[in-house]
């Protein structure tokens, strides 16, 4: 066998492509992009190498969705047969290309994305601070498909250029380096020189203006937002710091953050060398940077080396979790990343209780599912739990060594679960084989719920926060709250009785006006609160918040719990309604199928 037909051969099949990456693969790809703002739609080409693994093979198969295309042809500009294979709900359309007699060496597509492109958010000037439309892409775990033909797995790790031709006054960012812009013309280039999986290529177009934090890191947001998303992220070289010393070199040159429009459906987006994040990480006293440590981890742990199927999700967000908490311990210090530990192993255990018993096990198997419904709190919590209980048993000095030589083993590749476990009884646990024992990873990763083997958090503050909550419960003493950080909050808050009655619920709106939270974070626990205790004079701020953030992880929740309730039916269906044009697809999808489920008809 040749040498790339032996590395195929080792590729994983994914089940969530197409392609035929086991015949042949595609390292780089050039694009040229179009937005058209009239009409909603990319116009575009892509151009790519192609190797073929051997000369029987005489087709390219690459994943599209929603995609119209328009042309292909080889690298002699000839046109090469192609056709669309059969529509598979949330997998699109083989793009099957015929490569005939001729040795085909490039590729080159032309074609259109739909308005509808599920990755793609085109806003209206109304819902950006600037009052200028604005785009936005998010394509993890299978959307880069629906605006690029493309090997859409994350075992395809490819290069990029990109030239991008924007309306007039408009900016363009991309998850890669600045190129040749010339911006009267509207051009502007792009070059990712390191190979990253299609589900890492960005882009966001808008009004966009720069304020550099370090030399090697800065903001990107609309005008009026870009003070204060620079004085909340001031601490973003010191986290960068504090990651390279414990995880080796940065390997993406620079760190940027750009701050999205309120709609953008997720906390974070670890696009290399620019996160995208949600404005309501600016609380105004950074107490939610956690959210940019964590994308920030994603730097190596995903990014660098990558899950090789969506089945290993918890490769990416496990590893990443555990290093966000590692970082916020090494900026804030012990008593922090505790509580954040406590909330997470909250999260987890809540979630655990809602999911079906295969869906909680660490390795997935989402054959024939959208990927979409592995993305739990399981693979964040319990992954970083796993690896919580791996530092304590070797302890932090072994482990901290086998992070450090895990990224260098596999940077730039992808790896299954499977070969995690073989290269840590390598690396780590030698002949240490009692210890690694103890752990039992096989039950952590093959087997359903929390194992009793989890390591508990304990926070010294949240234990005063139960007291607090008993006490108000028992006789409405008002906690004494003026020291509380944002997480004491959310500890308080999240404690409550269920059965909180609504005279309770009204003395603490009272005493500390929560439906006005700046927090997003407050705001939002204390509105589950409000609706199950019936809070009522809190609805109309509820809607208010349901209506100007499009984060799902808000969302969800929230709409959920007002449809299980007669009080607050009709008030999510209104509300829904209004505000459904202005949330991105992804969390549209999301809300439609809570509702379906409550048997609420959207007419
Ligand atoms: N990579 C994820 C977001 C994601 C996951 C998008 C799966 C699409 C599919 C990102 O790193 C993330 O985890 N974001 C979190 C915030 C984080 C602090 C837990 C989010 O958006 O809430
Ligand atoms: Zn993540």
């Amino acid at each position: 066998m040749a040498f790339i037909e032996v590395i195929m051969f080792l590729m994983v099949q994914d089940p969530h492509s197409f392609a035929n990456t086991h015949e042949i693969s595609i390292n780089h790809l050039d694009l040229d992009i179009r937005l058209n703002f009239e009409t909603n739609q990319m116009n575009a080409s892509v151009e790519f190498q192609l190797k073929v693994a051997s000369e029987d093979i005489k087709q390219l198969v690459l994943d599209t969705r929603d995609l119209t295309i328009e042309s292909v042809s080889d690298q002699t500009q000839q046109p090469l047969k192609f056709h669309l294979g059969d529509e598979k709900p949330f997998m699109g359309r083989p793009l099957i290309i015929e490569l005939g007699d001729r040795t085909v060496d490039k590729v080159r597509i032309e074609y259109k994305t739909s308005p509808n492109a599920a990755a793609v958010q085109w806003l209206s000037a109304e819902q950006t601070a600037s009052k200028k439309p604005f785009l936005f892409t998010q394509s993890q775990a299978i959307l880069a498909r629906t605006w690029i033909p493309c090997m859409d797995s994350p075992g395809a790790k490819v290069t990029y250029n990109a030239v991008v031709h924007v309306p007039k006054g408009f900016s363009a960012v991309m998850s890669a380096r600045h190129g040749q812009h010339n911006r009267d013309e509207g051009v502007f280039r792009f070059v990712m020189e390191q190979p990253i999986p299609t589900y890492l290529v960005a882009l966001a177009v808008g009004e966009l203006e720069f304020k550099a934090i370090s030399d090697r890191t800065g903001v990107y947001a609309e005008p009026s937002v870009v003070e204060a998303a620079a004085s909340e992220f001031r601490d973003a070289e010191s986290m960068l710091k504090a990651s390279e010393s414990l995880l080796g070199e940065y390997a993406w040159e620079r760190w940027d953050i750009l701050v999205l429009p309120p709609s953008f459906p997720y906390g974070g987006m670890e696009n290399p060398r620019i996160t995208f994040a949600t404005p309501t990480v600016i609380a105004g006293d950074r107490s939610l940077v956690s959210l940019l440590a964590h994308e920030l981890a994603h730097s190596w742990s995903g990014n660098l080396v990558t899950n090789a199927t969506w089945d290993d999700f918890w490769l990416n967000e496990g590893f990443t979790t555990y290093i966000e908490q590692r970082i916020m311990e090494a900026l804030y210090g012990k008593d922090m990343a505790s509580m954040i530990r406590f909330l997470g192993q909250a999260d987890l255990k809540r979630v655990a209780a809602t999911l079906a018993p295969e869906d909680t096990r660490l390795k997935l198997n989402l054959k024939d599912r959208d990927p979409d419904d592995g993305m739990t709190d399981i693979a964040y919590e319990k992954g970083a739990n796993f690896l919580r209980l791996i530092e304590l048993t070797f302890g932090r000095e072994a482990f901290d060594v086998y992070l450090r030589g895990y990224f260098e083993r596999f940077k730039f590749k992808t790896l299954t679960t499977e070969s995690f476990l073989e290269d840590i009884e390598v690396h780590l646990v030698k002949d240490q084989k009692e210890k690694w024992q103890t752990i039992d990873a096989k039950r952590w990763i093959y087997q359903a719920g929390i194992p009793a083997s989890m390591v508990v958090a304990v926070s010294e503050k949240f234990n005063k926060r139960q007291a607090d909550v008993k006490a108000f419960v028992n006789d409405a003493t008002m906690p004494e709250s003026k020291d509380w950080v944002t997480q004491e909050w959310l500890q308080f808050l999240n404690s409550l009785p269920h059965d909180l009655s609504t005279e309770r619920a009204g003395q603490l709106q009272q005493h500390f006006a929560l439906d006005q939270a700046g927090n997003a974070e407050v705001a939002f626990a204390w509105f589950m609160v409000a609706i199950r205790s019936h809070h009522s004079s809190s609805f109309d701020d509820l809607a208010t918040f349901l209506k100007k953030f499009g984060r799902r992880k808000f969302l969800k929740p929230l709409y959920e719990l007002m449809l299980t309730q007669p009080q607050t039916r009709e008030l999510a269906k209104e509300t829904y309604l209004q505000a459904r044009a202005g949330y991105h697809s992804i969390s549209q999808g999301t809300i439609d199928g809570l509702f379906q489920a409550a048997n609420v008809s959207l007419d």
